[in-house]
């Protein structure tokens, strides 16, 4: 197996991960170099698609405050968020989008130059930056990509997956064994410090509006060389995903459509949220999508509407250009006709237990964005929460790596020996297991059993399926393809999720269970560690 070293290793690039390896590359001394480790390509990520924006507290924005973002964001967590962290990173807004703009993020602007601010779910005031109207992580995704491609020294793989983070004798992480699913390549890349950025999870659900590469990766690999995991319950479903032409994958409906005034109807074109919360439309995310599951059941349909034809068509397409043009192509014109749309998988708040500044309980190992739980997001985001968090957590892990010696340390052979033949053995493919049914049989078990609405029987139902596909599944170091490395993670990350569910004696935020519908007041955030 080739064997390469790096001072930093960061896995995914997505915003959090992009931006990080630009920090290190202007401020660390990183001797032995930078390497991004991708799935598919740079500018593929869960952040390329998030529409609504980013937020930020600045001081021309008089309306808002630090003070004001903090509180909308621990009202929305539902009493599990960690107030500390929601100070520092909603003091940190100013100065990291201050750093996006100077990498060549453009937000949008009126024709008087002021940065634009909009709202959604859940804010008190207008606070959320957004760019290219509805194409905010597109934007910022690609000013990133476009800066990295001009510092010839950032090195990246794509179409390669980390398979395994490598911890040595100490319990300290080393690097990772990358595999190369085009070529069929397996490398050992040695580092000092190993970032997982490699986003969600909402690829687990039958219905999401993340992208295909949004496995879990990046937990369970954590997760299997003993990090701590924290908040696996908590999975946030967005309400309006566009319900036309969706397969699983399903196109976002913005919740800024929704801020600029949009109303949910029914099947007979009747509002509904009135009958569920007095802040109607922008009630906090898992409200919303609540209340359409329950209407769509009542009503018998598959989706309800978006009515956003009080907004002018030039103004929408100007606006949403992004919505709009995907409407169109299903012969919907938002100015004039009801969006179909219905609830999706969208965001997890649980993952990898870190500080702000990406550390683990893991020597050597860092998450940051969507993939760590620094605790922010407690039991339900905020709206464009996750992009903030994204940019501070990069931010702080930089700030951190400044000060670490990165120049990697040579490890004695032996410690990687067992892994590298694990690695280096020939296996045989199983051809009774087939691939995508296992996936989708999978998807199907967390939509139906472990999505919006729970109870005790149908988790129980999950659990025990999820440990029959386990058992088929004979794969647990090195496996045939990349499918099966999907696999074997999607069913570590299921097998948690449903755990942490099953726990969870109570409704709270995302985590809905029609047995305990109340909320118990003395439960608090609950993390584990892979036993033995
Ligand atoms: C949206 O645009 O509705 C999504 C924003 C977010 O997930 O924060």
């Amino acid at each position: 197996m080739k064997r390469t070293k790096y001072s930093v290793i960061i896995i995914g690039s997505g915003i959090s991960g992009l931006y990080a390896a630009i920090k290190l590359h202007k401020e660390a001394k990183v001797k032995d170099g930078i390497l991004i480790v991708t799935k598919t390509q740079l500018i593929e990520s869960n952040s390329k698609y998030a529409q609504g924006g980013m937020v930020c507290v600045l001081p021309e924005n008089k309306l808002d405050s630090c003070t004001l973002h903090i509180e909308d964001t621990l009202k929305a967590g539902a009493g599990l968020s960690d107030r500390k962290a929601a100070e520092y990173i909603s003091e940190k807004s100013a100065q990291v989008v201050k750093e996006l703009q100077n990498i060549g993020v453009n937000f949008d602007r009126d024709e008087n130059n002021k940065l634009k601010f909009t709202k959604e779910a859940a804010h008190s005031v207008n606070r959320i930056l957004h760019a290219g109207g509805d194409a905010t992580g597109f934007c910022i995704e690609n000013a990133l990509v476009k800066y990295l491609l001009t510092q010839k020294d950032i090195k990246f793989y794509e179409q390669t997956l980390a398979v395994e983070i490598l911890t040595d004798k100490y319990k300290q992480a080393r690097g990772i064994i990358a595999y190369n699913y085009n070529e069929n390549e397996y490398e050992l890349i040695e580092a000092q410090a190993v970032v997982v950025a490699t986003g969600g999870i909402g690829q687990l659900y039958a219905h999401t509006t993340n992208p295909d590469i949004t496995t879990g990766d990046g937990i369970a690999l954590a997760y299997r060389c003993g990090a701590i995991v924290k908040d696996m319950e908590f999975v946030q479903f967005h309400p309006t995903a566009f319900s036309l032409g969706a397969n699983g994958t399903m196109f976002l409906i913005s919740e800024a459509v929704r801020g600029e005034g949009a109303k949910l109807v029914n099947k007979i074109g009747k509002t509904f949220m009135e009958k569920y919360d007095k802040r109607l439309e922008l009630a906090p995310r898992d409200i919303v999508t609540r209340a359409i599951s329950n209407e769509m059941k009542e009503t018998n349909t598959t989706n309800v509407y978006l009515n956003a034809t009080h907004i002018n068509e030039l103004k929408f397409e100007k606006r949403f250009p992004t919505i709009y043009a995907t409407c169109l192509e299903y012969n919907i014109n938002p100015a004039k006709d009801y969006i179909p749309v219905s609830p999706s998988a969208h965001y997890f708040m649980g993952g990898i237990k870190t500080q702000i500044n990406g550390i683990t309980s893991i020597k050597g190992l860092y998450a940051i964005g969507e993939a760590a739980c620094t605790g922010l997001h407690g039991a339900n985001r905020l709206a464009s929460n996750s992009i903030l968090e994204c940019a501070v957590t990069a931010y702080e892990l930089v700030n951190y790596l400044k000060t670490q010696d990165l120049e990697v340390k040579e490890v004695p052979i032996n410690d990687f020996k067992q892994i590298m033949e694990a690695y280096e053995k020939e296996i045989i493919k199983d051809n009774d297991f087939n691939e995508e049914k296992t996936i989708e049989k999978i998807k199907t078990i967390m939509w139906n059993n472990v999505g919006i609405i729970r109870n005790g029987k149908k988790l129980s139902e999950a659990k025990e399926e999820i440990e029959n596909i386990s058992k088929e599944f004979e794969y647990g170091y090195k496996c045939p393809n990349r499918k099966y490395y999907e696999i074997r993670n999607m069913l570590i990350i299921a097998n948690l999720i449903i755990d942490f569910a099953l726990n969870r004696k109570e409704s709270r935020g995302a985590h809905y269970r029609e047995d305990y519908p109340q909320t118990d007041l003395i439960a608090r955030s609950r993390e584990i560690t892979k036993k033995g």
